[in-house]
């Protein structure tokens, strides 16, 4: 196997060589680069004090959506930078009304939860929530999902990978009928971010949330908000905040004058110190390029495939390229046990109950730790 890109990348990630990470659709490693910009923060934070916020952090946001625009296909100035995924999901929600004919949110029940919560407590704002069965644990049921999409229907929140069986999903079919019904999709990119190419663009997505924890190996704290451009400046949201105002430093004491996108969609003051760390990763995916992870991604997910078949495991994931994402997902007998015995022995990975065990290697991984992650597991159920 032609393992340059970890020959290349794997001295910027130090835990690889501690372990064999097969963790990142969880958390991503950490690369140097943001240690080195923490540390960059906390400089600025101790010499520069105050004067800080206007040599570049309060618009830290924008640049950081910026950086991550080109890796998701979208235009600069459509990101805005939040706490999380679920606080990007409520901001969203916010702008609309769950009054009238029009006022249900229809999303499979193979959703992250984080959607599913979010949105469920917007029944107390008149919201009705349409939760259509999947298909089986591992694919959504697309006919009947297309078909609770209809012109009763406000927003479709649609991970674009399943969490838990990384099974990509139509999002192409459901963004079309959501069109053609006058709704709108909000869709969760976290676990395809850095991993699958994504151009939010071309798919038209009126809106996409997600974070950097996984394989954007950005850490936490730095989810992210796409509104598509012609949408943004048509929307209020009413989850604002001043950092959301046309003239923060107006301090007007008045209903919100609301800023320009991406502005408009910020809560409060910005999360400086995550959105320091995130940028390292952003920098490093672009680097490389989706396009480059992606056919390393395939290469070791299908061999980590081909061994657990060939050792009689069961696999929840999409056996085909083109449905699968970046996790490959193993039932063993007993998951749970086995997969805190893989950690004990070295191999980290986590379980997911109803799943079974997630794998995922990422650009610094290679072929060899997928065979030995493999040889461990097999002893350990062997045993
Ligand atoms: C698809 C998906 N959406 C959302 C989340 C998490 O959302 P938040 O950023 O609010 O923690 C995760 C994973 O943690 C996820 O896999």
């Amino acid at each position: 196997m032609n393992d340059a890109l970890a020959a290349r990348w794997r001295r910027e990630f130090p835990i690889v060589d501690t372990c064999t990470y097969l963790v990142s659709h969880s958390l991503g490693a950490m690369p140097r680069r943001a240690v080195e910009n923490v540390h960059a923060f906390a400089d600025t934070w101790m010499t520069r004090g105050v004067r800080a916020w206007s040599e570049g952090w309060w618009e830290i946001g924008r640049a950081a959506g910026d950086l991550l625009a080109p890796i998701v296909g979208a235009p600069p100035g459509s990101i805005s930078m939040h706490q999380n995924a679920s606080v990007a999901q409520a901001i969203i929600g916010s702008c609309f009304r769950y009054a009238g004919r029009r006022r249900k949110i229809v999303m499979t029940a193979l959703e992250f939860p984080t959607n599913i919560y979010v949105f469920e407590g917007f029944r107390r704002y008149g919201a009705e929530i349409v939760l259509v069965p999947g298909q089986d644990a591992i694919r959504t049921n697309l006919e009947r999902l297309l078909d609770a999409i209809d012109d009763e229907t406000v927003l479709v929140p649609l991970s674009l990978v399943l969490f838990r069986s990384s099974y990509i999903q139509d999002a192409r079919a459901v963004i079309a009928k959501a069109h053609r019904a006058g709704a709108h999709v909000i869709l969760d990119i976290y676990q395809a971010a850095g991993v699958i190419p994504i151009d939010l663009t071309e798919l038209g997505a009126a809106f996409a949330v997600g974070g950097s924890v996984k394989w954007l190996c950005g850490g936490p704290g730095a989810g992210y908000l796409y509104v598509r451009p012609d949408l943004g400046r048509t929307l209020e949201p009413a989850f604002a905040g001043w950092a959301a105002h046309a003239d923060p430093f107006a301090f007007e004491a008045a209903a919100i004058r609301y800023a320009d996108p991406p502005e408009r969609f910020q809560s409060g003051t910005p999360n400086v110190p995550a959105v320091y760390a995130a940028r390292a990763g952003y920098e490093i995916v672009a680097e490389i390029g989706v396009a480059a992870i992606r056919e390393k991604s395939l290469r070791l997910t299908r061999r980590l495939i081909e061994r657990a078949i060939a050792a009689g495991f069961r696999v929840n994931t999409p056996l085909g390229d083109d449905e699968r994402a970046g996790a490959v997902i193993v039932d063993v007998p007993d998951g749970d046990a086995a997969a805190q015995e893989l950690i004990r022995r070295g191999v980290i990975v986590d379980y997911r109950p109803g799943a079974g065990i997630r794998l995922s290697p990422h650009f610094y991984n290679t072929g060899e730790e997928i065979d030995y992650a493999m040889d461990v597991l097999t002893d350990i159920v062997g045993e």
